[in-house]
């Protein structure tokens, strides 16, 4: 599959290693932007409070299946709108769904070690659904159904509860790895 990363930080570049590694071909774009007609799936992984700024600087998105990966980390989403996922498809009128935001992009080189295949939330569009699973499975995730695109917010404010998780005590490990700042 052709797939255009947009951010190609720790999650998108993160993202693109693995699939490249399971034979996709992906390109990637920072913030100055560029053109994404040719690919099949486009990711979005920027901040979570630059995401219009970032796809406004995106070339050929209209209609494209795109799977936003941001959190809101001390933002809220633009506004009129309750999650960053529903305002990214009213840009694009295309399949959009939400995963990969509630899995840290520095376990990525360790999936292969987990005892059992870790699971990855995904929210959106049926349109969506072949290519969100499809991408989970390459990048070693077990891809879990959450619902429409409607749940998006649910699923953008699941994050405060990893949080929490780890900060109580479960997870530790987790939590070293990857503190909240960094995310
Ligand atoms: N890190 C995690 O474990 C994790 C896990 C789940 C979800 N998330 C979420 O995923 C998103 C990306 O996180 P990350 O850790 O990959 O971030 P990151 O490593 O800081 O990478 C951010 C990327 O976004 C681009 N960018 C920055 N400001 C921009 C702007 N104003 N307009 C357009 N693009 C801009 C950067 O472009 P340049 O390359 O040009 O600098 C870079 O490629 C965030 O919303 C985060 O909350 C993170």
């Amino acid at each position: 599959m052709k797939i255009a990363v947009v951010g190609r930080g720790n999650v998108g570049g993160g993202l693109a290693d693995l699939w490249e590694q399971a034979s996709h071909e992906v390109i990637k774009i920072g913030r100055v932007g560029g053109d994404v007609s040719d690919a099949e799936a486009v990711i979005v992984a920027v901040p979570g409070n630059t995401i219009a700024a970032a796809l406004g600087n995106v070339r050929g998105i209209e209609g494209k299946t795109v799977i936003d990966t941001t959190n809101l980390v001390g933002t809220d989403p633009p506004e009129g709108f309750s999650s960053n996922a529903e305002f990214v498809k009213s840009r694009t009128n295309g399949p959009t769904a939400k995963s990969f935001n509630t899995n840290f992009a520095a376990l990525y080189d360790r999936i292969g070690e987990a005892r059992s295949t870790p699971s990855n939330l995904w929210c959106g569009d049926e349109e969506a659904r072949q290519v969100v699973e499809q991408l989970n499975r390459d990048a070693g995730f077990e891809p879990v159904y959450a619902g429409p695109l409607e749940n998006a917010a649910l699923q953008e404010t699941f994050l405060k509860l990893v949080f929490a998780v780890n900060r109580g005590g479960l997870g530790r490990f987790f939590y070293r790895m990857a503190p909240p700042d960094q995310l």
